[in-house]
């Protein structure tokens, strides 16, 4: 898969390691930086990757603050995103498999690599089990319009 990746100075201490895990499974990882740990504004990674998602050139998105909180925010602010903000492997399941969730949310101050590359890996191997879920996303999509 095509998997955005987007983070802020406080999620670039666990950056390598997913996307090392990311590139060694398989998955083709478009960089949105940030690239250094000068502080800088997680809105602006956040718009790009959900960007890349909503438009189809990214399957989905893997985003990565302090806490997971202001990424979440600022993507679930762009139309077609279902951004989950996740700190355990049972709502990185159940995100994709009830929420239908396309990016993804990591604190790296909150989150260690291990469990980040984890949550990661649990978030894109799991798929949506639709029916009656389908009909709750599709409401809450409804929202946007
Ligand atoms: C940056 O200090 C921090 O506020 C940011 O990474 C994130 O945690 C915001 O939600």
């Amino acid at each position: 898969m095509k998997i955005a990746f987007g983070c802020d100075h406080g999620g670039i201490a666990n950056k390598d390691a997913v996307i090392y895990y990311l590139t060694t499974s398989g998955h083709e990882v478009k960089d949105f930086g940030t690239f250094t740990e000068e502080s800088c504004d997680y809105p602006e990674y956040a718009i790009k990757v959900a960007n890349a998602v909503v438009s189809g050139e990214c399957d989905y998105g893997i985003l990565i603050c302090g806490t997971g909180i202001g990424m979440s925010m600022a993507a679930n602010k762009v139309k077609g995103i279902r951004c989950a903000h996740v700190t355990d492997a049972f709502s990185a399941e159940m995100t994709r498999k009830h929420n239908d969730a396309n990016v993804l949310a990591l604190g790296a101050r909150i989150t260690s690599k291990e469990d980040c590359v984890k949550f990661v890996d649990i978030f894109l191997n799991t798929s949506f089990e639709g029916g009656r879920h389908l009909t709750r996303v599709q409401k809450v999509m409804e929202i946007e319009k």
